[in-house]
């Protein structure tokens, strides 16, 4: 049985990335990741290596969504990274249509993914991000329902 949940020590961007980067490369159609972690933590870092993964085009350069609260990428599954800092109630959750999101064969990738409230999907890998030092940081990975665990230990034997 692989673990419950998973700590990973990322020393360094360069760390963050790679790991980002197999995240992507295991990611599956429907997969959504939930992020979190204080302000500064790294996820957009780790979005964008994700991004990497799932082979968005360079040219497509991830951000935060500060205007909007959700941006689409291309790439070998579409890419919807969410970032609801800014939101201002679930009003703005439907209008935005996000549960179709949640439930479309994409990769949702959601910054502050508390404010999904009673949205936030069953099926998902829970991600927290903590700082360690100036440049280091610790992710905390912890699977809801069963999609995840495999591919857990796979990222298990692989990072620790
Ligand atoms: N090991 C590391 N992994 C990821 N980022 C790191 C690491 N060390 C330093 N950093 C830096 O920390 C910052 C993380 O910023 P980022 O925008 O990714 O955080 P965030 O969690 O998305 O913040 P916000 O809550 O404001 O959206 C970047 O400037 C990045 O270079
Ligand atoms: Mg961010």
């Amino acid at each position: 049985m692989p673990p419950a949940a998973l700590r990973i020590q990322l020393a360094d961007p360069a760390a963050t990335r790679r790991f980002g980067r197999r995240l992507g490369e295991l990611a599956a159609p429907g997969d959504v990741i939930a992020l979190s972690g204080d302000l500064g933590a790294g996820k957009t870092t780790l979005t964008q290596a994700i991004g990497e993964g799932l082979a968005v085009p360079a040219d497509h350069y991830i951000t935060s969504p500060t205007f909007g609260l959700l941006h689409e990428y291309p790439g070998r599954l579409p890419l919807f990274h969410m970032d609801f800092y800014r939101l201002h109630g679930e009003e703005e959750l439907l209008e935005l249509g996000v549960e179709e999101y949640l439930e479309g064969e994409g990769v949702c990738v959601i910054e502050w993914p508390d404010r999904l409230g009673t949205l936030l999907p069953p099926e998902r890998l829970h991600l927290e991000l903590a700082l360690t030092g100036p440049t280091s940081r610790v992710a905390l990975l912890t699977p809801f329902g069963t999609r995840w665990r495999e591919r857990l230990a796979t990222i298990a034997r692989e990072f620790r």
